[in-house]
């Protein structure tokens, strides 16, 4: 099962990976929590990363692919994988298909979450992560149990840098003007379902079910 999830700055793609992947037992591969490490790490990697992440930018098209393609090798991604927050631009998706394809391979479903920048806007301002697994919670969507503390792994929740308002508002337009023609990209391979992204957590789960079977 090879597997993209596309959608907007907040629509929940990190929130929905987390379940997807416990249950069809596949890798997440998150293009922006790779960059995250490497900052965290101080690589080189991160170093260039983040002079774009922190604008709410693309991280160039070389890096990216080479990082998402490198990875896609890995003996993990044998029998399927989730793609998160990557292909982002048509160029992109072109060298993705390019490199699936000569390993014989294809994407089998790409999963289009929607959601209005009214509530993108809140979710992003309200979102706040875990600093060591990275689950993902909202200060009122989602709350953790207990305040500033991780359900998963106990440790302390952080915002992400790029979560303020103007960044936030940044990503979401950049989102519109590079992002968004995959969807017709894809809408030509015929491969693309969307699906709401405001009918809450579960439900959205539940048609993702729908869409890939049990
Ligand atoms: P990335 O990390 O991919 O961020 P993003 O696309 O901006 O998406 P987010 O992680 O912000 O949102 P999400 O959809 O995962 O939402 P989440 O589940 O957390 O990229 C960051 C940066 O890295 C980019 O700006 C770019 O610079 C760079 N980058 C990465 N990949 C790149 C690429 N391929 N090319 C170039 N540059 C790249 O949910 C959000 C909030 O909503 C949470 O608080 C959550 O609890 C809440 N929520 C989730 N679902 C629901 C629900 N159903 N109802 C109510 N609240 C909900
Ligand atoms: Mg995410």
């Amino acid at each position: 099962m090879n597997l993209i999830l596309l959608g907007p700055p907040g629509a929940g793609k990190g929130t929905q990976a987390a379940k997807i992947i416990e249950k069809y037992n596949i890798p997440h591969i998150s293009t922006g929590d790779i960059f995250r490490a490497n900052i965290k790490e101080g690589t080189e990697l991160g170093k260039k990363a983040q002079e774009y992440m922190n604008k709410g930018e693309l991280v160039p098209d070389e890096l990216v692919v080479e990082i998402a393609t490198d990875r896609l090798k890995a003996d993990d991604c044998k029998d399927g994988f989730l793609l998160d927050g990557f292909p982002r631009t048509v160029f992109q998706a072109e060298k993705l298909d390019e490199f699936l394809a000569g390993q014989g391979k294809k994407i089998d479903h790409v999963l289009d979450i929607d959601v209005n920048k009214e509530e993108l806007m809140i979710r992003l301002t309200g979102r706040r992560v875990c600093k060591t697994c990275g689950a993902s919670f909202h200060v009122v969507n989602i709350p953790p149990k207990v305040e500033g503390i991780c359900d998963v792994c106990g440790a302390p929740l952080i915002q992400r840098a790029d979560d303020n308002e103007e960044t936030a508002a940044n990503r979401i337009e950049v989102y519109n003007n590079e992002t968004k023609p995959l969807i017709d990209y894809y809408e030509k391979a015929g491969n693309i379902s969307h699906i709401d992204g405001t009918i809450g957590l579960e439900n959205v789960f539940n048609a993702i079910v729908d869409i890939l079977g049990e």
